[in-house]
């Protein structure tokens, strides 16, 4: 088992219908992702990053497969946790704690006691023990971000899937979230799949980096090697940021780069 990927995404082919005609987003995308990655994906709108995302959550319907640890998921399921950029995620009329227990209740992940302990421990994790009896709307968007967040790590999905999770945030707490995550993903040992447009993000976040062309085909896909926390004096920084604007900007393969 142990050369099987965490993720394997198999002639992954996605078409849109609508009454008259079809568009077709996702052809033949072929992409492993390995425990412990954090695979940060850019592309330029429409090109079907969030497409990508729904497939892999078993959201969409499509042609080729999604396996995870070797096995075909075509359906939800707990082994890959969604996190949108809405912050409208959660349930305004249940508190913090009640948000994070629901998703363990539904899916049995033991008894009342258990899982009251396993939310508790997810929200300290996330920094928000003190707001578990608060309500979504006493939040900030980075603290429904952060609850959404800990949802996943109370659930143990080995995936985490994040859609521009950031994008609607202000810079300065923006920052602070990508250090939390950063944190949450090399403690947890989570493996992350995370959307974003900004490439310093991309950089900051990724192992890996994939970026995505306007026909939603591969133009580069590299690991990032750069010592944590990367900034912006890093060595290495200046040349993958021209290397990452370069392929987003003007479309250009990796290998020509
Ligand atoms: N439910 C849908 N029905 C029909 N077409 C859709 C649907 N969802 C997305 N599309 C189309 O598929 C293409 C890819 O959309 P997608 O949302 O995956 O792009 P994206 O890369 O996430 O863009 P953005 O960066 O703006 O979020 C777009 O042309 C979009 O209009
Ligand atoms: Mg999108």
């Amino acid at each position: 088992m142990s050369d099987t990927p965490l993720l394997k995404i198999e002639h992954l082919t996605k078409s849109y219908r609508d009454s008259s005609s079809g568009i077709e987003v996702l052809r033949d995308l072929e992409l492993s992702v390995e425990a412990n990655e954090f695979l940060c994906i850019l592309g330029p709108s429409g090109c079907g990053k969030s497409t990508l995302l729904r497939c892999i959550a078993g959201f969409e319907e499509y042609e080729g497969s999604v396996k995870v640890n070797g096995r075909e998921e075509r359906e939800p399921g707990t082994d890959r946790f969604m996190v949108f950029q809405d912050f409208n995620q959660l349930f305004p009329w249940k508190t913090v704690l009640k948000n994070v227990t629901y998703p363990l209740s539904i899916n049995r992940k033991g008894d009342k006691d258990e899982i009251r302990r396993l939310a508790l421990e997810a929200l300290e994790k996330v920094g928000l023990g003190n707001f578990a009896n608060q309500y979504p709307h006493q939040l900030s968007g980075g603290m429904k971000q952060r609850v959404a967040i800990a949802k996943a790590l109370a659930l143990g999905s080995p995936i985490i899937l994040m859609d521009e999770p950031f994008a609607a945030l202000d810079a300065m707490t923006r920052s602070g979230l990508q250090k939390e995550v950063l944190r949450i993903s090399e403690s947890e040992k989570s493996t992350i799949i995370f959307i974003t447009h900004n490439i310093q993000e991309a950089v900051i976040l990724g192992t890996r980096i994939l970026v995505l062309g306007q026909h939603g085909q591969i133009l580069f896909d590299r690991k990032n090697e750069m010592e944590r926390p990367v900034t912006p004096a890093s060595p290495g920084y200046g040349e993958l940021w021209e290397q990452l604007h370069q392929a987003l900007y003007e479309g250009r393969l990796s290998s020509e780069l």
